[in-house]
């Protein structure tokens, strides 16, 4: 157990999606969640909120290009490389608008993971609460995902869901102190299962879906509160068809043994329903 990323301190800083229309998504995250929109001289779209950044590129809809965290310190970051680097992932420098000193290396899946520093003064100040906060993708083998970024990059498991037949349905990583800052789920396809901003409580929640109604964005899921983490949450979906997530009350981990929870429903969602990947 080597906890290199979370002796780093890493946090979700941003993920870059795929567009076939990406003025369109851009506008549909200004909008509803509440960020500012800015076109960079490379094509890509930037918004960007208090403590969340969304990169979207030209492309194919659906598709994961990265997910990038930032690190505490230079040297947290150089710690995160070299552990990269012996365990022969060829991390490669990685220029990005929104970090320095980044690198990126390729989960099993294929998706891009870079690392870097937080540039300092690109957070918007105005909007509504909720940083981003995680990233789950979605994949045929959730053993191959969790050796890469807990065995390999230094992630710390926090829980897992196991199926009657033992095998791993989903797994839950932390690169600090909150309860997961990446999951996976065992699914029929791979890339990105959703990513999630934390409210941080209740009435943000509230706040959130109220700004939805405002525009007639229907919550496709919740609100529910999950088994693992802990944490209340309402789902919508992108004009692309990508999950959003908004959460709140995540479970904060100082230390404690890793937890197996039941495939089911109930683990998903202890308030009823539950939209399961396999
Ligand atoms: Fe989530």
């Amino acid at each position: 157990m080597s906890a290199v990323a979370v002796r780093a301190g890493a946090f979700v800083h941003h993920l870059q999606l795929q567009s076939p229309r990406p003025e369109k998504l851009a506008a549909f995250y200004g909008d509803a969640m509440d960020m500012s929109v800015e076109k960079l001289t490379d094509g890509r779209w930037h918004c960007f909120g208090p403590q969340r950044h969304l990169l979207i590129a030209p492309g194919q809809a659906k598709t994961l290009d990265f997910s990038a965290f930032a690190c505490r310190d230079a040297g947290g970051l150089a710690e995160l490389r070299a552990r990269a680097q012996s365990e022969g992932l060829d991390p490669a420098d990685a220029p990005s608008p929104l970090l320095d000193n980044a690198f990126g290396v390729r989960d099993p899946d294929g998706n891009g993971v870079m690392f870097g520093l937080a540039r300092e003064g690109l957070d918007e100040r105005r909007g509504m609460r909720g940083p981003l906060q995680h990233i789950t993708l979605a994949t045929f083998d959730v053993g191959a995902i969790e050796n890469f970024y807990a065995g390999k990059l230094g992630f710390l498991v926090s829980d897992r869901v196991v199926n009657e037949k033992g095998g791993v349905a989903t797994c839950f990583m932390r690169s600090n102190h909150e309860h997961h800052t990446l999951a996976c789920f065992l699914s029929s396809r791979k890339g990105l299962d959703h990513h999630s901003y934390e409210a941080g409580e209740w009435d943000t929640i509230r706040d959130f879906a109220d700004r939805f109604a405002a525009r007639e964005i229907r919550l496709m899921w919740g609100p529910g509160r999950h088994g693992p983490g802990n944490n209340l949450f309402i789902f919508i979906e992108d004009p692309d068809g990508n999950w959003i997530e908004v959460s709140a009350e995540l479970e904060v981990i100082r230390d404690r043994p890793v937890k197996h929870w039941p495939h089911g429903e109930r683990t998903l969602n202890l308030w009823g329903n539950a939209i399961l990947r396999s």
